[in-house]
C-alpha cells in the first residue's frame, strides 16, 4: 500500500457517564492539555444532554478538541420519539458521530442494516462518522474475526459515494476488549487493521484505503497506548474508561503524538 500520512484521531467516548458539572470539568481538563498536543485530532463524545454545554465550553476556550456524539437516528425529522437527527447534532456544533458501537449493537440490538442507514445519514449530512466494528468473544473463538469485520464494514460502506467514504473513520473494537481491561495484543490488532484496510481497498479503491483512519478501541490506557499506536495501520484510538480522566486521555493522545515525531 502506498505510504500516506494520516493524522491520528484520539476520541473519548464518555458513554452514559458524568453529570453536568463533571462533564464540564472533564472537557475543561482535556481542552487545557490539548493545546500541547498538536498534529493529533482530538474529540470528546459526551452524553446527549451535555453536548450543548460541553460544545459551548470548547468554543469559549477556542479549543481544538472537537465535539462528537455517541449515536444518531438516520431519519431527518418526524415521529421518532426519543431520537436525535443529524441536523440537530450539526446545530450543536457536533463534528463526529459514532455509529455501530458494540453497546448499541449488542445491548440495544442494532443490526448491520440500521448501522448502515445511520452511517449513510451521518456522512450525507457532511458530518464525520466513526463506524465501530468488531467481533464478540464467541466469534473470535470460532475463528470468525475477519468475517465479522468484513460483514460489518461492507454493510456500512455499501451505497456510500467517494465523498461519504472520505468522511468515515473505522474503529476496530473487539467486543471482548471493551471495558474489560483485556486489550488485543498489538500484533492481533495490527493484523485486524491491515485486513480492514485491504477490504476498504477492495470496496472503495487504493486511495480511499490509504486515507482511511482506522482506530483501535478496547481497554486502551496510558500503559498500553504506545505499543498499540506504534502499529502501522493503527491511526489512533477510541477510548472509553480512560477518557473519563483527562490526565489518562491526554497521556494516550500524547502517545499518538509521539508516534508522529
Ligand atoms: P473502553 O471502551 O476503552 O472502556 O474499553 C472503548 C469503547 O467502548 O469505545
Amino acid at each position: 500500500m502506498t505510504a500516506f500520512v494520516r493524522t491520528p484521531l484520539v476520541a473519548g467516548n464518555w458513554k452514559m457517564n458524568t453529570d453536568r458539572a463533571s462533564a464540564l470539568e472533564l472537557a475543561q481538563g482535556v481542552a487545557h492539555g490539548a493545546s500541547e498536543i498538536r498534529d493529533v485530532d482530538l474529540a470528546v463524545c459526551p452524553p446527549f444532554p451535555y453536548l450543548e454545554s460541553v460544545g459551548a465550553l470548547l468554543r469559549e476556550m477556542s479549543s481544538r478538541v472537537a465535539l462528537g456524539a455517541q449515536d444518531v437516528y438516520h431519519e431527518p425529522d418526524g415521529a421518532f420519539t426519543g431520537e436525535v437527527s443529524t441536523s440537530m447534532l450539526r446545530d450543536l456544533g457536533v463534528r463526529y458521530v459514532l455509529t455501530g458501537h458494540s453497546e448499541r449493537r449488542h445491548v440495544i440490538g442494532e443490526d448491520d442494516a440500521l448501522v448502515a442507514r445511520k452511517t449513510w445519514a451521518v456522512t450525507e449530512a457532511g458530518l464525520e462518522c466513526i463506524l465501530c466494528v468488531g467481533e464478540t468473544i464467541d466469534q473470535r473463538q470460532a475463528g470468525e474475526t475477519d468475517e465479522v469485520n468484513r460483514r460489518q464494514v461492507s454493510a456500512a460502506l455499501d451505497g456510500l459515494n467517494a465523498e461519504q467514504i472520505a468522511r468515515v473513520t473505522i474503529a476496530y473494537e473487539p467486543v471482548w476488549a471493551i471495558g474489560t481491561g483485556l486489550s488485543a495484543t498489538p500484533d492481533d490488532a495490527q493484523d485486524a487493521h491491515a485486513k480492514i484496510r485491504a477490504l476498504v481497498d477492495d470496496l472503495a479503491g487504493a486511495e480511499a484505503a490509504a486515507a482511511m483512519r482506522i482506530l483501535y478501541g478496547g481497554s486502551v490506557k496510558p500503559a498500553n497506548a504506545t505499543e498499540l499506536l506504534a502499529q502501522p495501520d493503527i491511526d489512533g484510538g477510541l477510548i472509553g474508561g480512560a477518557s473519563l480522566k483527562s490526565g489518562d486521555f491526554l497521556a494516550i493522545a500524547g502517545a499518538a503524538l509521539a508516534q508522529r515525531a
